[in-house]
């Protein structure tokens, strides 16, 4: 999606302090809408995040026959059942959004309907053979020219099945295992899944909720009946997106005497390995009020500033903060000691590769780093600022911005706006906690 361009300058602060509620997670938004297109009837999602990314996902239903409408945060769907979708005229442009054209062509698979998949510069430089292999030995006629996007999904009579599926996924991905439990709901019978990591578990939690027969049978593994019955319509209110969250946590743990609540915000075990190792590193951290929502457990996060230290991650946790990289480093940048990250190659295949990004951004503002080809390590207490580039990464935008809250000069990030895509509130949340951008 294209966005206004500005730079975003922060500098060291007065404390931050408040109280705030985040736009609705981004992993949820766009499973609400899709899954809701598949269901029999009304949805309605309150607290859906409106953004660049889940804007595709919209658009892209748009394309496809479903009727939906926007109110403020609110989405209605009218769901056509899972083999309802219209053949789209034209290729589904998914933008930058890799959920999105991963999880489509899930259930483009079960549907059947004939389709082009395709996305931005960068969505195509994103693997999609981790999603045509598995696909195709279902029976499913995709092709790509070079095993990324375009995808093509070729016209399938819908009434014949796919075949089950018994596949071990070589990578933790919620994306992919999503777009194979998708296919899944439309094989000849129960297929399962294995993974090496606990990556997010929202789809199986929804489509369990919706009436699906989707159980973990034993750790890291899902077994997909065919669908017996149609899906029912969603009626929820999202909770906060912790990954949005992170964003802010960061921003108050960089500031010493900061106290800040965010209250409403998804607490999946598979999502809160950054509460974990912020934990670790010495920030306050308390969660209250902890309840479910819609089959997701939520809470309010409190945070108070203190003193930050070096840690290592690797190994699962990895995997359940496997979006927080950008902002955990821009933490590590100002923890005491060396901060180290293993096991996490999986970054170089993000919105742009986090790895060898993230690391040339942090030098460009002084910082003393080595890049691994599995993570990175970093040296605390050399971060001087200056100014440095999104590289059309949104999650790095608003990392990098951060930075300017601890260093000892303002931190300026070029072509900011991709902050858009994922968290369009960063800006007016950061001024709400008293955060004065320059
Ligand atoms: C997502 C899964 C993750 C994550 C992405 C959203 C999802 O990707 O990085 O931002 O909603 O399923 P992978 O599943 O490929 O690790």
């Amino acid at each position: 999606m294209q966005h206004n361009a500005f730079d975003l300058s922060l500098a060291a602060p007065s404390p931050l302090s408040g109280e705030i509620f985040l736009p609705g997670d981004k992993s949820l938004s766009h499973r609400a809408a899709l899954f809701a297109a598949l269901a029999q009837g009304e949805s309605v999602i309150d607290r859906f995040l409106v953004s660049g990314v889940t804007r595709a996902m919209l658009d892209a239903l748009t394309a496809l026959g479903i009727r939906w409408t926007l109110d403020g945060t609110r989405l209605s769907v009218s769901g056509n059942g899972l083999r309802g979708f219209s053949a789209p005229s034209a290729p589904l442009f998914c933008g930058n959004s890799a959920t999105t054209i991963r999880m489509l062509a899930g259930a483009l698979a079960a549907a059947g309907t004939p389709c082009v998949l395709d996305g931005s510069d960068g969505l195509r430089k994103r693997p999609m053979n981790r999603i045509t292999a598995p696909l195709r030995a279902m029976g499913v006629p995709v092709t790509t020219p070079d095993g990324c996007a375009p995808l093509t999904l070729a016209a399938r009579d819908a009434s014949a099945p796919l075949r089950a599926a018994d596949y071990t996924l070589p990578v933790a991905s919620a994306q992919v295992k999503s777009c194979l439990i998708l296919a899944a709901l439309a094989a000849d019978g129960p297929s399962t899944f294995r993974e090496p990591g606990p990556s997010r578990d929202h789809t199986e939690r929804m489509l369990a909720a919706m009436g699906a027969d989707i159980r973990a049978d034993a750790p890291l593994t899902v077994r997909v009946a065919p669908l017996a019955r149609p899906l029912a319509p969603l009626n929820l209110k999202l909770p906060g997106d912790i990954s949005s969250a992170a964003f802010l946590l960061v921003a108050a743990a960089l500031v010493p005497g900061s106290d800040i609540l965010i209250r409403d915000v998804g607490l999946n075990p598979t999502r809160t390995g950054i509460l974990d190792v912020l934990a670790e590193m010495g920030a306050h951290l308390t969660i209250g009020n902890r309840r479910d929502i819609a089959g997701e457990p939520v809470g309010d996060i409190r945070l108070a500033a203190a003193p930050l230290r070096a840690v290592r991650v690797n190994g699962d946790t990895v995997v359940r903060m496997i979006d927080e990289f950008p902002v955990f480093a821009v933490a590590a940048c100002f923890a005491e000691g060396v901060t180290e990250v293993r096991d996490a190659e999986e970054l170089r295949y993000k919105e742009t590769d986090r790895i060898s990004v993230l690391c040339s951004e942090l030098r460009a503002l002084g910082v003393r780093l080595d890049e691994h080809r599995d993570g990175f390590t970093i040296c605390g207490g050399t971060l001087a600022g200056g100014t440095c580039e999104a590289r059309g990464d949104h999650r790095l935008a608003m990392s990098l911005a951060l930075s300017g809250l601890a260093a000892p000069a303002p931190v300026t990030v070029r072509r900011a706006e991709i902050l858009n895509e994922s968290f369009p509130d960063f800006v007016p949340q950061l001024r709400a906690l008293g955060v004065q951008p320059r």
